[in-house]
């Protein structure tokens, strides 16, 4: 595609009411600002009612999604259902990849049953004996809400008597909780655009593990790109897009990975509107594969042209 008229008006739909609102916000913002530096007629939208109000009244062609995160958030399937019954065609996973892909308890059930490494891991509803699930998992672990982003509530248990704290913090956000098998090594990411999968960022935060803090706003995190080179680098490319494409994802994403210390690869999760602000992931991904910020929005919005839309 070359005309920018071809879009039509596009919705930028950012904020919303999840824990990731500011996140979301600051990502909205920047791919407003790039896709109407490329002449695109695109018009910023806080939150899903307001952007059904602004479709029901027929002043939008398309979606660009930057919602971050579930209930409001924009990522997890709702939104997309809207979108379907309106027949308003939108970037990114259509409902079940987003669905299935905010739940990373049933994402890992998917990637087990097809033989995908994921780390061991136990699915903990409220009220779980999570002492009995500890046993089970072995420390290190990690525990954290099933079905958040942003790192938020997420610690890493090295023994029985921080576990508790561990349990509580994940509890104070809705859904279930899942604990896993702590795996000590790299952590890597890997942006899929389009069928493109962008080559793997190895991620080294100064602190402990790629926290909160560490994603949004400490500047002392360092992003090595591409991750991992040769073969070793492609395994794990590959196997980003097997596990994009067994939770019936879409458009474009992130998958992400830990390596091990013998260098195997696990599954995290993937995100299926990952962070588009200064300091993302995936526009670093785009750079490394000679894509500017600008042309990564053109290309995301490109792919809400599917069948039929
Ligand atoms: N099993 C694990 N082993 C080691 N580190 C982990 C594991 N699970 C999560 N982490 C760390 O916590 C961060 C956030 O976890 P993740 O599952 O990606 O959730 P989200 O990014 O949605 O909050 C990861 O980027 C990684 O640094
Ligand atoms: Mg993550």
């Amino acid at each position: 595609m070359t005309d920018p008229a071809q879009f039509g008006r596009v919705a930028v739909v950012m904020g919303g009411s999840s824990a990731e609102r500011e996140v979301s916000l600051d990502s909205g913002r920047n791919v407003l600002a790039a896709l109407q530096a490329r002449g695109i007629d695109a018009h910023a939208i806080d939150g899903i009612p307001a952007l059904l109000d602004a479709l029901r009244a027929g002043h939008f062609a398309r979606v660009f999604n930057i919602l971050h995160g579930q209930h409001g958030g924009g990522e997890d399937g709702v939104l997309q259902g809207a979108l379907e019954s309106l027949n308003v065609p939108y970037t990114g996973s259509g409902v079940l990849g987003s669905a299935l892909s905010m739940d990373k308890t049933r994402s890992k059930r998917v990637w087990q049953s097809l033989g995908l490494p994921t780390p061991k891991f136990v699915a903990l509803p409220r009220g779980a004996d999570v002492h009995a699930a500890a046993r089970q998992i072995g420390f290190p672990l990690i525990v954290k809400p099933a079905c958040e982003g942003s790192s938020v509530g997420v610690t890493r248990v090295f023994a029985e008597k921080d576990l508790e704290e561990a349990v509580k913090l994940a509890a104070k956000y809705p859904g279930d909780l899942l604990m896993e098998t702590l795996i000590e090594g790299d952590e890597l990411t890997v942006a899929i655009l389009g069928r493109q999968v962008l080559p793997s960022i190895h991620i080294v935060p100064k602190a402990a593990f790629y926290d909160y803090n560490a994603k949004y706003v400490a500047e002392d995190t360092q992003y090595i790109c591409p991750g991992l080179e040769g073969v070793a680098g492609e395994e794990l490319r590959a196997l980003a897009l097997a596990a994009f494409d067994a939770l019936g994802c879409a458009g474009w994403g992130r998958v992400d990975v830990m390596r091990d210390h013998a260098g195997r690869n696990w599954l995290l999760e993937v995100n299926t509107a990952p962070g588009m602000t200064s300091h993302s992931l995936v526009p670093k991904a785009a750079a490394a594969a000679g894509i500017d910020y600008q042309e990564l929005c053109w290309r995301v919005l490109e792919t809400s042209f599917r069948e039929g839309a």
